[in-house]
């Protein structure tokens, strides 16, 4: 997966930006609030569709106009292809349009087409935050490579909202419990396609994950752990009725679901030092590159935004190194400081001032 042009009109702080960008390690380097994050999260769209930070569109488009554009040339298995994403503002929201090679396209048709692994400082919620911040993690990897699971996914929403919405009922004697069956049917069938997918991405990303941390991490040991419903999911909503009917909601299924980070064999959110919670977080980022590879055949763009702050000096020269031995790399940095002088020197090397992008050196 490479990417080779990007065009930016009025994106965030980008007024214009043509980039053309070279295969292996470019490094972003500039100040605080210059538009490195602008820059990353516009080639995350690229691949996801949407902003994975932005809570409204509207946020994303720049000063200039009341329209934004991403457009880009990707390769990918050999084949150039253009992506576009457009942005128009009407009213108090933004219009969005998405085309591939010129074809208007569905949002939930464009990933799949140009795949990326992005680490970015919100991702430290991986292990600090709750277990709807992992839940994410697993879903995002997953319909990226699993053909199916954004639709088992989607159906595990519509049934629960259905199911609670009749609990509810129930409850309140306008309904037969009888009727709960069906849902109780599909929650289970539609919750195993989910709950076997997660479990077998987990299998998968743990040794890739802690190979990954023996490398880069401080010596520390780091296992992660699926926590899924109980195997017999069927018994286990059969039993919880009386529970599920008091509260009028669900509470067995895959929407419980936790991953359990360990290091050393002690809970990393509660043990973990900062610099060992990112350690281990960009290893659960690079074990996600390294399952999409193996299932695709192609290695995804690595976007790391400020991956390096917190982390010692030989936990950045091995994490570096790591990294530039895959495909392209996307790393973004306040300052050249962190970076061995070798690395630096076989590296294309971009300056970021005020929404300009410039080569360096
Ligand atoms: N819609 C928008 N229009 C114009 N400017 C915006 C818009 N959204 C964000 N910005 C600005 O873009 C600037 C760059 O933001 P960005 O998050 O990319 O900075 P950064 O280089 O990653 O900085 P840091 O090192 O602090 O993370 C910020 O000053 C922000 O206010
Ligand atoms: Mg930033």
């Amino acid at each position: 997966m490479l990417l080779r042009r990007l065009q930016l009109r009025n994106h965030r702080n980008y007024a214009h930006l043509d980039l053309s960008m070279k295969p292996g390690v470019n490094v972003f380097i500039g100040a605080n609030g210059q538009g490195k994050t602008n820059l990353l999260e516009a080639v995350a769209m690229l691949a996801l569709s949407a902003s994975p930070r932005a809570r409204r569109e509207v946020e994303l488009v720049g000063p200039v106009a009341a329209a934004s554009r991403i457009e880009a040339v990707i390769e990918a298995s050999g084949r150039r292809m253009e992506l576009t994403i457009a942005l128009n503002v009407e009213g108090d929201r933004a219009h969005r349009t998405i085309e591939v090679d010129g074809a208007r396209r569905r949002a939930f048709d464009l990933p799949g087409h140009f795949r990326v692994t992005l680490f970015w400082p919100d991702d430290l919620g991986l292990i600090k935050a709750g277990p709807d911040q992992r839940r994410r993690f697993l879903n995002q990897l997953l319909v990226q490579v699993e053909p199916g699971y954004a639709r088992s996914l989607s159906s595990l929403r519509r049934i629960l909202e259905q199911r609670n919405s009749l609990l509810k009922r129930i409850a309140a004697g306008e309904e037969a419990s009888e009727q709960l069956e069906v849902w109780n049917a599909e929650l289970v069938r539609t919750g195993t396609e989910v709950v076997n997918a997660r479990a077998k991405a987990v299998h998968e990303l743990a040794p890739e994950a802690a190979r990954c941390h023996a490398e880069i991490g401080g010596g520390e040991r780091l296992e992660i752990e699926y926590l899924g419903p109980p195997e017999d999911l069927a018994a286990a909503v059969h039993n919880s009725l009386a529970e599920d009917l008091r509260r009028g909601a669900t509470s067995v299924g895959p929407h419980r679901d936790d991953l359990r980070v360990l290091l050393d064999g002690r809970d990393a959110r509660g043990y973990g030092s900062q610099g060992q919670q990112r350690t281990a977080v960009v290893c659960l980022k690079l074990a996600e590159a390294e399952l999409v590879t193996r299932r695709t055949g192609e290695r995804p763009v690595l976007l790391l935004d400020d991956v390096l702050s917190e982390l010692d000096l030989e936990r950045r020269s091995a994490l570096l190194r790591h990294v530039a031995t895959g495909g392209q790399v996307v790393i973004t940095s306040v300052d050249a400081g962190p970076f061995p002088p070798d690395l630096i020197a076989a590296a294309t090397v971009w300056s970021v001032e005020a929404g300009e992008v410039k080569p360096c050196g």
